[in-house]
């Protein structure tokens, strides 16, 4: 059975046969046990779980305190996004509403019913994503990066760092894959400097022809060559007092490298045929997805010129890194589009959203923002479906996964049972469980052989 190592569930019980029980009932979450209050604060520090089943009914520490409620308190001290649900004992009502009040999300009387408290488990987690889906996108607009969408912990990182060294001349590379925001990052980084009221001057190396990039980027004099009618002031030129962004570093040649370098050590330029030299004050900001410590091994990029423009560096988690951040994003550029094109669109279907994160996204948002456009515009309905977006149709996973399992679960005892005559000390075997898990297993299934 394959465990769904992202839900955590931490169970803190000291009825050890009952906490076996358990455990092994609700063995496909990744579970963890405690049997006090310490153990408990360890585990909840260590693994985070997003749900924690405690018994209210935890006995005294050896000073004789109750750790019951002790536990509710200190466990959402800690950790004030878990859910927590109390068992208590069969007449204990206001023990329950007292935990409730301490921030509780539910209770549960004992005895135990496995299957009816694993009912209360699974909305626990669905509340628990629900709600931090919720934070994420919050948090997405507190973003001080204008026309930056993100919920992800990663990118919001990025993004507190941006804004760190933006009012710094510190040279920053920005490392990521294709359509990730590297141009909408380094837009920012002008833009949150003192310098943006001067130019931000974008020069994409890669289409740069070999010949033509020294009178680009440093301007030229007239009558320097052939068709150099009057003096032209070069990009960097243009960018003095702003940001020049260096997109696609990694394809310049190794010849405009050393030029390059040149002038980011003496800050200053000469236009070609020209004799004077130029001082400009300008903050460099470079990009690129290409891996440049590879190129470097291979004696590709130079090293002098890596060190000069990676003083910082910020690497951009992609898309399919990003939690939560591909409907975030899809529904952020949906809304976008409808609104300039006054389109009546007003989201996705269910099997949209599961295909866009199941998705891998090679092309970032860019890729997204393509596939929503092309579909806003052919879509016919109000709602945009994965066949509109060109992307496979899958089943929505989380409700049916716990479907599947119980269903092969089945099939699985049933073909054991079978095929050994009903014998149970062969088909635990076969199954490769012990009797007593086969037993609970078949009471589970309500399947017996008599
Ligand atoms: N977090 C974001 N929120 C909103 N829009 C975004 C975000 N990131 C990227 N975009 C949009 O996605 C598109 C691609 O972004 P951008 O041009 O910055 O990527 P890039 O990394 O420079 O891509 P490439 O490597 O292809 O040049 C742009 O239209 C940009 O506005
Ligand atoms: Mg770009």
């Amino acid at each position: 059975m394959q465990k769904n190592n992202a839900q955590t569930l931490l169970i803190v019980e000291d009825d050890v046969g009952l906490l076996t029980q358990l455990k092994w009932h609700f063995s496909d979450y990744n579970v963890v046990v405690a049997s006090n209050l310490n153990d408990a604060i360890i585990a909840i520090r260590l693994h985070e779980p997003q749900v924690m089943v405690q018994d209210l009914g935890l006995p005294p520490d050896p000073d004789g305190v109750t750790q019951g409620f002790a536990l509710v308190q200190q466990a959402l001290e800690i950790n004030p996004h878990m859910k927590l649900i109390v068992m208590t004992g069969n007449d204990c009502n206001e023990h329950a509403i007292k935990a409730v009040s301490l921030g509780a999300y539910d209770f549960y009387s004992k005895p135990v019913n496995p299957d009816t408290l694993e009912l209360i488990v699974q909305r626990a987690f669905h509340m628990h994503q629900l709600e931090a889906k919720n934070r994420a996108f919050n948090l997405s607009k507190s973003s001080n990066l204008k026309g930056l969408i993100t919920g992800d912990d990663k990118m919001l990182k990025v993004c507190k760092l941006i804004e760190r060294v933006a009012p710094t001349n510190a040279a920053c590379l920005l490392l990521g894959e294709s359509g990730t925001g590297k141009e909408v990052l380094a837009t920012s980084l002008h833009s949150l400097s003192a310098r943006s009221d001067a130019p931000f001057v974008a020069i994409n190396c890669a289409a740069l022809p070999e010949n033509l990039f020294e009178s680009e980027l440093f301007g030229y004099e007239r009558g320097a060559f052939t068709g150099a009618v009057k003096s032209t002031p070069g990009k960097f030129e243009l960018a003095d007092g702003g940001t020049v962004f260096l997109d696609e570093i990694g394809e310049m040649p190794l010849q405009l490298q050393a030029k390059l370098l040149r002038f980011l050590q003496e800050k200053v330029i000469e236009r070609v045929g020209g004799r004077k030299l130029i001082y400009l004050d300008t903050r460099i900001v470079c990009a690129t997805n290409r891996n440049l410590e590879e190129m470097m091994a291979k004696g590709e990029f130079r090293e002098d010129l890596y060190y000069r423009i990676a003083e910082i560096q910020i690497d951009i988690p992609p898309l399919r890194d990003r939690s939560s951040d591909k409907i975030l994003l899809a529904r952020y550029l949906l809304k976008k589009y409808a609104q300039e094109e006054n389109l009546k669109i007003v989201g996705f279907t269910e099997d949209a959203i599961s295909a866009i994160e199941e998705y891998s996204w090679p092309g970032n948002i860019r890729e997204l923002g393509n596939k929503v456009t092309r579909a806003a515009i052919m879509c016919e309905q109000k709602y945009i479906s994965a066949e509109d977006l060109g992307l496979k149709s899958v089943d929505p996973i989380p409700l049916n996964l716990k479907v599947i399992r119980e269903g092969a679960e089945l099939n699985a005892l049933k073909t054991t049972l079978n095929a050994t005559g009903n014998n149970i000390s062969a088909a635990a075997k076969l199954l490769g469980v012990t009797r007593p898990t086969l037993y609970d297993l078949m009471k589970k299934h309500n399947l017996s052989i008599n």
